[in-house]
């Protein structure tokens, strides 16, 4: 496969702080979802070793063979797949890599893949628009922007880039068509809200819009974060690094919920929802890279870490136990229960 070499390698963002969060230990087992050129993935293997285990997943094959050739000096503890994350579950069940140590996403696209002009993802560098992590997916960005309605494209453009000009964008797109390059893309954009309104290059929110529709990117984070906690063992970490405040809604929304023990709505007197806290938030305000990380990585400023720990199965099982136990004592008026506790806590305790 032909890699742009001469691009310039990907710097991991809040790296340091990633494997802090990670907890990651000597013969861990972890698994990197967004393996991109590996920065993370070598850091955890060394921290892991000796012993450590690492799955590392990427959605691009491109990736998979720069973090391979990274990785080679731990490759007997690497398993590099070439997946979409969505697929987390059936990946593990399939490898029998369960449960994890340690679960990292580190969002969005490496530096590899925006600045190789021919998988479309910038606008500063004229390209089909493609956008696509894999080759195997079918829909590339030329797809949506030619073959959509302009309500669907306002509709992409606003929900998904937050774009306050989505509707005078998708008129002008449909008045352009066909437009099949990142630059004409940029510049009819351009033209269709006047220059610049901020800080921002006026294509900055519809290209984020397309790249995320594109690779379904909202609704696989919210898939696969389900799948990742169900793959943590006993005080396993979740970290995930997200880049805009879609993702991190997402994110923040699932940790938080996860972290609670009611989520009734406010206002219902007594609790009906049933629901019991499998999580502990690691980090109760979000991990922003620091001025110095930001001055030599600008790409690094929109990052924003969160982490979260399994909480130990141990409370889990004994409070199981407990009740077990109780419904037991109701039935056999109490005359075993000290006895059949203690075989519960010992069995669960050990397990
Ligand atoms: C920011 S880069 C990761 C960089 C990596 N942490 C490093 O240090 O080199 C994000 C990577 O995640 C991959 N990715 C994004 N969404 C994915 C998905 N749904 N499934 C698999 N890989 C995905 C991208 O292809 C990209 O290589």
């Amino acid at each position: 496969m032909n890699l742009n070499m001469s691009a310039p390698t990907h710097i991991p963002v809040l790296l340091e702080e990633a494997v802090r969060a990670l907890a990651v230990q000597p013969g861990g087992r972890y698994i990197d979802c967004t393996l991109g050129g590996g920065g993370h993935a070598a850091a955890i293997l060394e921290r892991s070793s000796p012993g450590g285990q690492l799955l590392g997943i990427d959605a691009d094959p491109e990736a998979i063979e720069a973090a391979s050739a990274r990785l080679q000096n731990y490759a007997s503890s690497t398993l590099l797949i070439n997946e979409n994350f969505v697929n987390l579950q059936a990946i593990c069940l399939k490898y029998d890599f369960q449960p994890v140590h340690g679960i990292l996403f580190d969002l969005g696209l490496s530096s590899r893949q925006l600045n190789k002009d021919s998988r479309g993802f910038s606008f500063q560098h004229d390209g089909p628009l493609d956008m696509r992590l894999s080759p195997r997916q079918e829909v590339t960005a030329a797809d949506i922007i030619n073959r959509s309605s302009e309500t669907e494209l306002a509709h992409i453009i606003r929900t998904y880039g937050e774009e306050a000009y989505s509707r005078q964008i998708a008129r002008r797109i449909v008045r352009e068509r066909p437009i099949k390059t990142t630059l004409k893309l940029a510049q009819t954009i351009e033209q269709a809200i006047g220059g610049r309104k901020d800080r921002i290059h006026p294509a900055t929110r519809t290209f984020q819009a397309l790249r995320i529709a594109v690779n379904h990117e909202l609704e696989n984070l919210e898939a696969v974060l389900k799948q990742a906690i169900n793959l943590l063992g006993s005080e396993g970490r979740l970290v995930v690094i997200s880049y805009h405040s879609l993702e991190d809604r997402i994110v923040k929304q699932l940790m938080q919920k996860e972290a609670r023990d009611c989520i009734c709505p406010p206002g219902i007197p007594t609790c009906v929802c049933g629901h019991t806290a499998c999580l502990r938030l690691v980090n109760k305000k979000v991990i922003t890279p620091s001025p110095q990380e930001v001055e030599l990585n600008p790409r690094s400023r929109s990052a924003k870490l969160r982490a979260t720990e399994r909480i130990a199965f141990r409370d889990e099982y004994c409070e199981t136990a407990e009740k077990l136990c109780f419904a037991i004592q109701d039935r056999a008026n109490g005359w075993r229960r000290p006895v059949l506790l203690e075989t519960l806590r010992t069995t669960f305790w050990a397990s």
